[in-house]
């Protein structure tokens, strides 16, 4: 017996004996298939870098159907008979690419590419479901589990939307002239562009499979109800699972100890729906993706089911597409089941509805429906949900609304869920009966019974009957105060407030006063749209125009290759880990005894099997590296998460298990020696051991001014710091060779690493070959992180002489690893009617983590200036030593931070004198600073005084849902240390051309810039060139990619390269001037003369320069629930003559939306008392989703403004506009003020609005009073 699928058209066939249980679809389409454009990050359904599309026959149905799946939920055995897609089979270079893939690419949609084939995917499976035919806002509204952290999604949306049948004219304009039918992959049967329809299998004969692995675990798959109950005989006492969609495990990583494996996702009993006059019956393993379709379907013909409609919109915010596809009703009932304190939406809504569960132990069973309430409480040994039923619901007398508040627009755990339904007399002045439910506020309450007890028989649409509700259901919810959760009294709050929005929605219209109606809806987000406007000047070559990225296409077509898309090596080990979680213990042993037991585990090295220095930040990079980090810690822990060993198996699964079973023992030097896990509380407990001045970077006033009429004091936090998030984690393979060693690393500065490894290993450096093609993403977290990572490999390598590659899954990199500096500041400040400050002294500290390594305050302390007049303020800083990894640079390190306290100043003083904050901003520009004409001319392109004057107006009308608008200037300077070298190299058979610069490719579009560079000098088609990966024999001692200059420096060693070649080849044009390019190489070539440059940048070369940028925020905030829409941002951003505008644009837009991340949705919550990062998890750190990003995206480049003091007259764009983003603070502080005031509040009432401003904060900054919940 064989499980049998194709991939790509490929029939393969499994058996125990070849492939193990536990392996999931990702790791086979890998790793057995080698197909390596299918990428993975978070293994839990969260990211969607792993998306592929499955196709198969419904059980039902019959119907051949197709959806996208998250293959790192999928288990291999669950595949039989389904062909599996994956981004190789619907196109590739050779063969011709899809639409899709091509789509994409010419609409700049990719920029590490690391997320690309899993976006690919996604659309391909959609459209594949929709049979080619989907709408903007299906697109828009289906990339809620792909995470792109490059991009800032505005281009992805783009490029898929251009392929709806409604696209909007100026995508399809846009389209027009660059697709090219020759690339697009035809099919050979049809002779149309292929749609991947072909299947290999879907006439497999379905009989039960059962088989038994080596470890005595059973696999069985099952058609039908007799069968399972036939399997379900045998278990006995052994521990079981039933297979539904299989994601349950992405959520709660499931028991190892299971014995027994049931895939029941093709009963066919499960998968029926049923619909009568009074219920509707639906099968335990419909997925959700199926059961939106038949609520639809059931609501649009029976007026008594309307409710499923609202069922259907809290449907969609479950997780996202790719899960819904195959994430069962039962296997989320389950959860819930086996976990009280998941707040399942489900059953909660099934709660709300009064739908009954039918529990079957055999397959004829007969036995009463249950409630789900008490379905949780009997025994579920052997049983299986069959179906749920759902009532039919008077739509005359029956209200139901259901809410779900998120931190992120999707793909996102609830702050609370909420689902309600009243009904009411035929008057509807009376309720008959009441539900009113939640989810994620407590293990114990889903009802709030005495609050349904005492709205019986009561008019609720009355304003004092209300308040009386009110202040029942507030003294009956108790929210668990449990981290990471958010603050309780929010979500208290929040129960409330979201029963107050259910009664303006269903109260009649007419008693409801116009103020508060908009806060009966939930926000709802238009399509989005966005404009890029640059100069276009059609005289110049490919330099200057925007010209689609190089190696787009081979991202699309997932050809690229990253580290562990390196082909598995002979005798490869896998390494993962030992993480130390003991804060301030002293590591006395080690026990390593039980993990290498395990079969499969070869080795445990810790920091005693080191040869030569435990260090991954080498000294000699002093003013960079001041204190010895370990690679493994032999002594005081020093951050919960930090390295103390690695564990070496067979495979990458197994790694990762075996190292839970090696034993760390601690002792300890003090007993409850304080932990301060972050800035904030170093800063709370005023630490002095760990608070250091750092006199090096204060600023000293050079003169005050004398009219201090007014003084303020304040507080700036932005404590909470941002997770680099790059979507390939840290990671690096080794290999022995002959001379020593090669490593692929995944970094930003080989230089470091090199360093590192080679005094760690006491080898010579000349023995150590790094190799770096492209990374996916970094963002500054591999500048020097990396280090650690390359070194804990190369030892495993060089003490087992065998290939070593180490992957960190998401949730070791987030703990092993740092972030960006985190900073808080005080200030004082003086300053005169106008706003002109006159005296300023602020006080920041920055969050340095563990050790004082790479601190970023000669940044902060620039940048804290920002465009201003600084001649009487006073800096001062301290670094704060905190009990987290060490922080590391991250895009914009410290500026971000610097503009931010700087503009938060300004905020403050045009709040205390009734001004708005921009003239504030204009009383304090250096006299001839280029915002004085720059910041009135964008005030008045962007229309803010206009839009200004609506939004008040706006505000007066709303209670609830107010706007702000907010406008942020930015001077960033750009300079860069160091050495990099280029080389160009001329081949003489055809005159094509090979480039290599130490700049790494990370997505911000280095390798197009320089091609076209190279084009442009040289006068030769962009097709002549091709980029070769950076190495440590070309790029010896390079400075790393960092700082958004190197894509510049990589320009400037490659125009040096090539103009050194024009030189040489001159000669040989002149003596022949009608000769091809080719001609000139063969002649030059048989002259002897070197076809080969090699080039070297030093810091002289460059004279520091400014970059200078406006951006403009409007959002609409509904204060019911905190959620806020970003309507609109405009970013106006200097980019000198930017030599590649597409590329430009898109590291601005994805700048700025890393930046939202920071000021909006990404939070990090450690453990008070063990310093444990408690966000470590998709589930629970939020990058900004696709809907995160502002509806209205409009980028502008200032491009009449060359650069003359670098190459080419450009500028360096990627990191200042992260620093820009700071603007949707002060415009949510804008709409957050306007609420406050409605709650009796002033303007000049300041309060510290923390980073990231998120929903449970704006809420409980508003500070509403239950007693305004009036409906008139
Ligand atoms: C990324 C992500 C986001 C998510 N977001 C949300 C969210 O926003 N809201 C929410 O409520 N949930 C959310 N979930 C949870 C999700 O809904 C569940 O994982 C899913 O519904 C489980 O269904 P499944 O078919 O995959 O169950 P499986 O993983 O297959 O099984 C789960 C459990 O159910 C049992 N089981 C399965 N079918 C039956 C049956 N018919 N009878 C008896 N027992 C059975 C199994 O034995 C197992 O114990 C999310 C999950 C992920 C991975
Ligand atoms: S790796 Fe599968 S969703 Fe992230
Ligand atoms: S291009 Fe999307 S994550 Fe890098």
């Amino acid at each position: 017996m064989e499980v049998s699928f194709s991939i790509n058209g490929k029939i393969h066939k499994i058996t125990p004996a070849a492939v193990p249980l536990d392996t999931s679809l990702t790791t086979y389409i890998r790793d057995y298939a080698n197909l390596k454009g299918t990428k993975f990050m978070c293994l839990e359904g969260g990211c969607g870098a792993c998306i592929v599309m499955l196709k198969g026959v419904h059980p039902v149905t019959k119907q051949n159907t197709s959806w996208a799946v998250n293959s790192c939920l999928q288990n291999i055995y669950s595949c039989h008979g389904l062909d599996i897609i994956t981004v190789e089979g619907i196109g590739s270079k050779k063969d011709g690419m899809h639409k899709i893939q091509k789509r994409l690419a010419d609409f700049n949609g990719t920029q590490c590419g690391f997320c690309t084939p899993g976006m690919v995917m996604n659309m391909f499976s959609l459209m594949e479901a929709k049979n080619g035919k989907v709408t903007m806002e299906e697109v828009e509204n289906s990339f809620g589990g792909n995470i792109c952290r490059c991009t800032g999604y505005r281009p992805i949306l783009d490029a898929f939307k251009s392929l709806a049948i409604d696209a909007d004219k100026n995508l399809l304009d846009a389209c027009k002239d660059i697709e090219d039918l020759s690339d697009i992959k035809m099919c050979p049967k049809s002779g149309n562009p292929c749609s991947g329809k072909c299947s290999s299998l879907l006439n497999i004969e379905k009989n039960p499979m059962s088989f038994t692995f080596d470890d005595e675990r059973e696999f069985h798959k099952v058609y039908n109800l007799e069968q399972l109950f036939k399997i379900m005989g045998t278990i006995k006492y052994r521990p079981y699972i039933l297979i539904g969609g299989n994601t349950a495990h992405g959520v709660y990583r499931r028991s190892t100890d299971l014995k027994v494996f049931v895939d029941i996702s093709s009963v066919e009993e499960l998968k029926t729906y049923k619909v009568t006059e009074n219920s509707l019956e639906v099968g335990g393993a419909v997925t959700l993706t199926e059961a939106m379709e038949i609520f639809t379907k059931v609501a649009n013909e029976n007026k008594n089911f309307q409710y499923l409609h609202e069922i259907v919109k809290h449907f969609d915010k479950i997780g996202n597409p790719a899960l819904r596809n195959v994430a069962t009703l039962a296997g989320n009932l389950m959860l819930k089941y086996n976990y009280l304190q998941f707040p399942s939406d489900i059953y909660m809504i099934m709660e709300t509805i009064g739908a009954k569960l039918s529990l079957l132990s055999a397959p004829d069973d007969n036995l009463n429906p249950l409630n789900p309430s008490d379905f949780v409480n009997v025994s579920m040994r052997r049983k299986v949900i069959g179906k749920i039923i759902f009532p039919a619901l008077d739509s005359e007398q029956s209200f139901f609304r259901s809410y779900k508040v998120m931190p992120r627009a999707q793909n996102s755990y609830s702050y609370t869920n909420a689902s309600f339904l009243l009904k009411f007399n035929t008057n509807k002045d009376s309720v008959v009966d009441a539900k009113i439910c939640y989810a994620g506020i407590s293990e114990d309450l889903t009802h709030a019974e005495r609050t349904e007890k005492f709205i019986k028989d009561k008019n609720i649409f009355v304003n004092e009957v209300l308040q009386q509700v009110f202040e029942k259901l507030s003294s009956e919810v108790h929210p668990d105060a449990k981290l990471p959760l958010a603050a309780d009294d929010y979500r208290k709050n929040l129960a409330v407030s979201l029963f107050y929005k259910f009664i303006l929605d269903i109260a009649p219209k007419n008693i409801i006063d116009t103020k508060y109606k908009t806060g009966s809806a939930v926000l709802k987000r238009e399509i989005s749209t966005a404009s890029q406007e640059f100069e276009y000047i059609e005289s110049r070559s490919k330099l200057y125009k925007k010209i689609p990225k190089v190696e787009g296409e081979v991202q699309c077509t997932g050809e690229t290759q990253y580290i562990n898309d390196l082909p598995k090596q002979h005798n490869e080990l896998f390494a993962a880990f030992v993480l130390g979680d003991k804060v301030n213990g002293i590591i006395k042993n080690i026990d390593a005894t039980e993990a290498l037991q395990m079969s499969g585990v070869i080795a445990f090295f810790s920091a005693k099997d080191i040869p030569g220095i435990n260090n991954f930040m080498p000294l000699c990079f002093d003013g960079f590296n001041y204190d010895v980090e370990e690679i493994f810690c032999s002594g005081k822990l020093l951050y919960h998460g930090q390295p103390v060993g690695i564990i070496l198996a067979e495979s990458f699964d197994l790694a990762y298990k075996a190292r839970n079973f090696v034993k760390v023992e601690y002792s300890y030097e003090k007993e409850d020696e304080p932990i301060y896990p972050t800035i904030r509380e170093v800063y709370k407990a005023k630490a002095s051991d760990r608070l250091i001045d750092i006199p090096k970077y204060f600023i000293q006033a050079e003169k005050c001014g004398t009219d201090r009429k007014h003084k303020i004091k304040g507080h700036f936090e932005m404590a909470s710091t941002q997770y680099h998030h790059y979507m390939e984690t840290q990671q690096c393979v080794c290999i022995p060779s002959e001379d020593g060693m090669d490593i692929y690393s995944s970094s930003q500065w080989t230089d470091t690493a090199h360093v590192a490894v080679a005094e760690m290993l006491k080898v010579p450096q000349n023995t150590l070959n790094f190799f770096v093609r492209r990374i996916g993403g970094a963002f500054g977290g591999k500048i020097s992180r990396h280090a650690q990572i390359a070194c804990a490999a190369a030892l495993g390598c060089y003490l087992t002489r065998k290939p070593v590659r180490l992957i960190m899954t998401m949730e070791d990199n987030m703990r092993a690893i740092g972030k960006r500096f985190s900073a808080i500041s005080d200030y004082d400040v003086e300053f005169d009617d106008t706003g002109k400050i006159q005296k300023l002294h602020h006080h920041y500290i920055q969050d340095q983590g563990c050790s004082l390594n790479e601190p970023v305050q000669f940044n902060t302390s620039v940048f804290i200036k920002n465009c201003y007049n600084i001649e009487s303020w006073d800096v001062t800083t301290q670094s704060a030593l905190s009990h987290s990894a060490s922080n590391t640079w991250m895009r914009a390190p410290g500026t971000t931070e610097a503009i931010a306290m700087t503009e938060h100043v300004m905020e403050h003083i045009a709040r205390t004198l009734g001004k708005d904050p921009v003239d504030v901003r204009m009383a304090n520009l250096t006299e001839d600073s280029v915002f004085k004409t720059m910041m009135p001319e964008f005030v008045s392109n962007v229309e803010y005084k206009q839009r200004k004057a609506e939004i008040d107006k706006f505000n007066s009308l709303n209670r609830w849902t107010k706007r702000g608008i907010a406008i942020v200037p930015m001077k960033y300077y750009i300079f860069c240390v160091g050495t990099m070298h280029g080389t160009v190299s001329i081949y003489h058979g055809d005159g094509t051309i090979a480039l290599s610069t130490g700049g790494i490719e990370m997505g911000q579009g280095l390798n197009t810039k320089i091609i076209q560079v190279a084009s442009h000098i040289l006068n030769l088609p962009i097709d002549k060139f091709v980029i070769k990966p950076s190495n440590t024999l070309n790029n010896a001692n390079d400075v790393g990619t960092v700082a958004s200059v190197t894509s510049e420096i990589s320009c400037f060693v490659i125009k040096n390269c090539c103009e050194m070649l024009l030189e040489r080849l001159k000669p040989i044009k002149d003596e022949n001037p009608d000769a091809t390019w080719e001609k000139i190489v063969d002649i030059a070539f048989k002259k002897n003369i070197d076809l080969s440059v090699t080039f070297m940048y030093k810091e002289e070369d460059m004279v520091p320069y400014y970059v200078y940028g406006l951006s403009c925020a409007e959002v609409e905030v509904d204060f019911l629930t905190g959620n806020m829409l970003l309507k609109r941002v405009d970013i106006l951003e200097d980019t000198g003559e930017s030599m590649s505008p597409g590329i430009d644009i898109g590291q601005i837009e994805g700048g700025f939306v890393i930046g939202l991340g920071i000021w909006l949705t990404e939070n990090l919550v450690y453990d008070q008392k063990t310093a444990e990062l408690l966000t470590d998890r998709s589930f629970n750190y939020k990058p900004p989703g696709a809907q995160d990003i502002p509806v209205d995206f409009r980028i502008k480049l200032v491009q009449k403004s060359p650069n003359k003091f670098f190459v080419l007259r450009s500028k360096a764009c990627s990191e200042p506009p992260v620093t820009m983003a700071v603007v949707v603070s002060f415009a949510l502080r804008y709409a957050i003020d306007a609420a406050r005031r409605d709650n009796g509040l002033k303007d000049s009432d300041w309060y510290t609005l923390e980073a990231p401003v998120s929903p449970d904060k704006i809420f409980l900054m508003a500070n509403n009073k239950i007693q305004d919940y009036k409906l008139n």
